[in-house]
Order: structure tokens, then sequence, then C-alpha cells
């Protein structure tokens, strides 16, 4: 069906990631739904795709799912659910957590090879909303991603990026050193960025490149720090 050809099309490739989040599918799951501030960032997040009932929205590194069940919820029975991730086990269990949803789909695939116009017409979609939530740090050319995406959605479709990165607020210094470990922490270990002296420095530097790319490229639907400005959320409707 056309759906599983879009999945062949984007073809997963990054070996690293996928055997680092494999391999710690189980605990970033945990990490990812409970650490305290990040479910409200979701649904913030979601809120800002500006959905409606019948809409197809497409989450770029879906990762274990946990923003898939709110934005089902959000384009209803009507709507079109699609998560990509390169990372076999984690797209295990967001499978399992969206069973019950005919509607919503979780491939494989590299959400820096979405389908092209052609290929979504083929099948059927129209997109109108990306979202990528702490995905776009771990991708070579951030802002070359956030074009595609914004491409994909074309005008009138909405794009939605939510990063962690070093906080601005004045009592930012002892919230940036734990940050920093944790960005040492969650780097996959054979990747060039872990061993950087300053590996959350880059990371900044390509959230930064991401949502700069996104302002420019839309009108702003959210602009937010959230937990302590550590979390960067940005929205905007492509003109
Ligand atoms: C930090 S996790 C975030 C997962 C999810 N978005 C969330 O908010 O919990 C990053 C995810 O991006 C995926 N990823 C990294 N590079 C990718 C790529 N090029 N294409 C698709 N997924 C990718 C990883 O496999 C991982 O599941």
């Amino acid at each position: 069906m056309p759906l599983d050809r879009l999945a062949e099309r984007v073809g997963a490739t990054d070996e690293t990631t996928q055997e680092f989040y494999g391999r710690w599918a189980g605990l970033y799951d945990v990490i990812a739904r409970y650490t305290p501030g990040v479910p409200a960032l979701r649904r913030r997040a979601a809120t800002a795709c500006r959905l409606e009932s019948g809409d197809t929205v497409v989450e770029m590194g879906c990762g274990t799912g946990a923003n898939l069940p709110s934005l089902r919820k959000r384009v209803g029975p009507e709507g079109t659910v699609i998560g990509i991730d390169v990372t076999g086990p984690v797209l295990e269990r967001a499978r399992d957590r969206t069973a019950r949803y005919d509607n919503v789909h979780v491939l494989r695939g590299d959400a820096t090879r979405p389908p092209l116009p052609d290929e979504l017409e083929e099948a059927g979609l129209d997109v109108d909303a990306v979202l990528a939530t702490f995905v776009v740090g771990m991708l070579e050319d951030p802002a070359g991603a956030v074009d595609d995406w914004c491409d994909l959605v074309g005008p009138g479709g909405h794009v939605v990026l939510a990063n962690a990165a070093r906080s601005e607020v004045w009592y930012a210094p002892p919230i940036n050193a734990v940050f920093r470990a944790v960005v040492v922490l969650s780097t996959p270990p054979t990747t060039k960025l872990r061993y950087e002296d300053d590996p959350h420095l880059r990371l900044d530097a390509k959230i930064d490149a991401a949502h700069r790319r996104l302002r420019d490229r839309s009108v702003a639907i959210a602009d937010e720090t959230h937990i302590f400005g550590v979390v960067r959320l940005t929205g905007g409707r492509l003109e």
C-alpha cells in the first residue's frame, strides 16, 4: 500500500543512532514521558501544530511515540498521523502505544529524506503539519531538514520544533552544567559530537540553526522557552 512505499523511499541509514536508541529504548521511553515539565511541553508543541479534525500530521523522529496519541486525538478518527524514525526498537514501542488506532502509521525511515510531493500525492496524502521534538540536534544539516519539512507542508501548513539547548535565564549556570552532562551521556558514543570539547555548544549551534530557519521561513505561531529556559519551542505557519 502507498504508505509502505513511502517508508521504503525514506529508508533508514544511520546505524549509530539506531544502535544507541535501540539499546536504551526502554529507559528513553520513561525519560521522554515522565521528566517533569516534558508532558506539558509536548501538549504545547502539539497545540502549536494547529491541527483540525481530518488533518494529516507527520512526526519526524517520533521515537517511542510519546506525542502520537495526543496528535491522534487532535486529528480525530478521520485524520492521519505518521510517525517516522530510524530506530527499530523505539518504533516497536511507538507501534504498541498506538496499536488501537488504525489511522496512526509508524514507519521506519530517515527524517532527512522526507517523501516528495508527487510521492505524497500518489499516497493520497496532503500533509498539514510536521512536528519534531528533540530531533534536529541529531541531524547533520538541521536547517536543511527544516527546509525540507517546510516544503513538505507547503503554504498554510505548520512546522513545530522543540529542543533542549543551553538556558539563558539568570540562574542558568547550574542548569547548564547539568544540561552539558546530559548531552554527553545521551549522545551516541561513537559519534564525533560526543568527543568534542564542548558537545553542548555544537548542539546549541545546530538547534539555533534549525529554529532560526523555521522563523525565517514562517509566520510565528509559537516562540517560547520551557523548563527553566532549557527547552525551546518554535512553531510557524508557512505562507
Ligand atoms: C531524543 S529522541 C526523541 C524522540 C521523540 N521525538 C520524543 O520527543 O521523545 C531522538 C529520536 O530521533 C531519531 N532520529 C535521529 N536521527 C533520525 C533521522 N535522521 N531520521 C529519523 N529519526 C531519527 C532517533 O532514532 C530517536 O528516536
